[in-house]
C-alpha cells in the first residue's frame, strides 16, 4: 500500500467544478466523506487477501448507460481481460472487440517509467475498480499514477480528449514563485519537446535543481496512440491549465484521457534519485468541459 494509494490519513478537502461554477461542499458532508473513508479504510484492512488499490480517479459517461448482463457488457469484459494480458509487456495496447453496436473499443497504457509488474499490479487494479465503479456505462475511464485503462462502444483511438480532466495539487506554495515558475517553465519545454520524439514514445522526464538542496522533478506522457501533433496539443492544454489549478504549487498533477502531467518537489518517477518522498497533502479538482 503506497502512500500515494491512499489519501485516507489527510481525507484531502474534495472540491468539485462544474463547468467553471466552483462549488464547496457543506462542512458536513466534507466530515461525512472523511468517515466514508475511514470506514472504507478500515474495510480494506481487513480484507487484505482482495485488496485493490484506490485509482486517482475515474470517470462514467452517464450518457452511454447500458444494462449489465447485456452483449455490450460481456464485449467489455473480454476487452478487459485481454488488456491486463496483453499491457504489462509492452506498457500500451489498444484493442477492439464484438461486432457492430456491440463492438468495444479498448485502451491500456503504463507510464512509461515503471516496471513490468508494478504495470502489472496496476492494470489489475484498473480492470477491477473500472467495472465496479462504472458498471452500467459503455464509456469508462480510470486513471491511476503508474497506468490509465479506457474503454467506450466507439472509437477513440488517435484523437485528443481533453474534455474531463483530474487535477492534484499540493497544498503548498512555493516561496519564489517568480524563480520557480521560470524554471518550471523551461522544464516543461524540454520534456514536452522530448515527449513528441519517436523513440521515446510519447515519454518525456526530467529534472531541474532549482538550489543545492531543491531539486524539481517532472514527467509528462500522452497516450502512444496519439500523433507526436496531438500529443504536443494534448500536453499544451495540459500546462496552459497550470495557472489554474497548479500556479506556484509545489507540486501538481494534470490527468486527461490523453496525457498526464505532473510535477513535484521530490523524486518520483524511475529510477527514483533516493528514498527521500516530500510531503503530499493534495487537493483534488475534477474539471468537465
Ligand atoms: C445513467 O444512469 C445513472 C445511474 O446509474 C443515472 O444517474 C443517469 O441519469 C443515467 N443517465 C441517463 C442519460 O439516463
Ligand atoms: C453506445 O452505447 C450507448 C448506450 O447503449 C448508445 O446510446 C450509443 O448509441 C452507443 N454508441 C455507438 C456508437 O454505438
Ligand atoms: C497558496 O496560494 C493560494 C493562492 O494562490 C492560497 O489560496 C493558499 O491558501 C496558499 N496556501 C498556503 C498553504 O499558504
Ligand atoms: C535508501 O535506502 C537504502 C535501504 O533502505 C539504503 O541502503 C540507501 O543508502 C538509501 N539511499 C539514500 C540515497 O538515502
Amino acid at each position: 500500500m503506497s502512500a500515494e494509494g491512499f489519501h485516507i490519513p489527510l481525507c484531502p478537502t474534495f472540491i468539485l467544478l462544474h463547468k467553471k461554477h466552483l462549488t464547496l461542499r457543506k462542512f458536513a458532508s466534507k466530515i461525512m466523506h472523511c468517515l466514508y473513508k475511514i470506514i472504507i479504510f478500515l474495510l480494506f484492512l481487513c480484507t487484505q487477501g482482495a485488496k485493490s488499490e484506490d485509482p486517482l480517479g475515474e470517470f462514467c459517461n452517464q450518457n452511454t448507460n447500458i444494462s449489465t448482463g447485456g452483449k455490450l457488457s460481456a464485449n467489455i469484459d473480454k476487452i478487459l481481460a485481454e488488456l491486463a494480458l496483453k499491457t504489462p509487456s509492452t506498457g500500451f495496447v489498444t484493442t477492439t472487440y464484438g461486432k457492430n453496436q456491440d463492438q468495444v473499443y479498448g485502451l491500456a497504457q503504463c507510464r512509461g517509467d515503471v516496471s513490468t509488474e508494478d504495470c502489472s499490479i496496476c492494470i489489475q487494479d484498473a480492470t477491477k475498480q473500472i467495472r465496479q465503479r462504472c458498471p452500467n456505462q459503455a464509456d469508462a475511464r480510470i486513471w491511476y499514477d503508474y497506468c490509465f485503462l479506457r474503454y467506450a462502444n466507439k472509437s477513440f483511438f488517435g484523437e485528443v480528449d481533453t474534455t474531463f480532466g483530474i487535477f492534484y495539487f499540493n497544498v503548498e506554495n512555493v516561496s519564489d514563485p517568480g524563480s520557480f515558475n521560470k524554471e518550471l517553465g523551461a522544464l516543461m519545454d524540454h520534456i514536452r519537446a522530448q515527449a513528441v520524439m519517436p523513440k521515446e514514445e510519447g515519454l518525456g522526464k526530467g529534472k531541474s535543481m532549482l538550489s543545492p538542496f531543491v531539486t524539481l522533478y517532472a514527467l509528462v506522457q500522452c497516450t502512444r496512440d496519439l500523433s507526436e501533433i496531438n500529443c504536443a496539443q494534448c500536453l499544451a492544454i495540459a500546462v496552459n491549465n497550470f495557472p489554474t489549478f497548479c500556479n506556484s504549487r509545489k507540486g501538481c498533477r494534470v490527468l486527461y484521457s490523453s496525457c498526464y502531467v505532473r510535477y513535484e518537489l521530490y523524486p518520483f518517477f524511475f529510477p527514483l534519485d533516493s528514498n527521500h518522498t516530500g510531503s503530499s497533502n493534495t487537493v483534488r479538482v475534477v474539471v468537465y468541459t
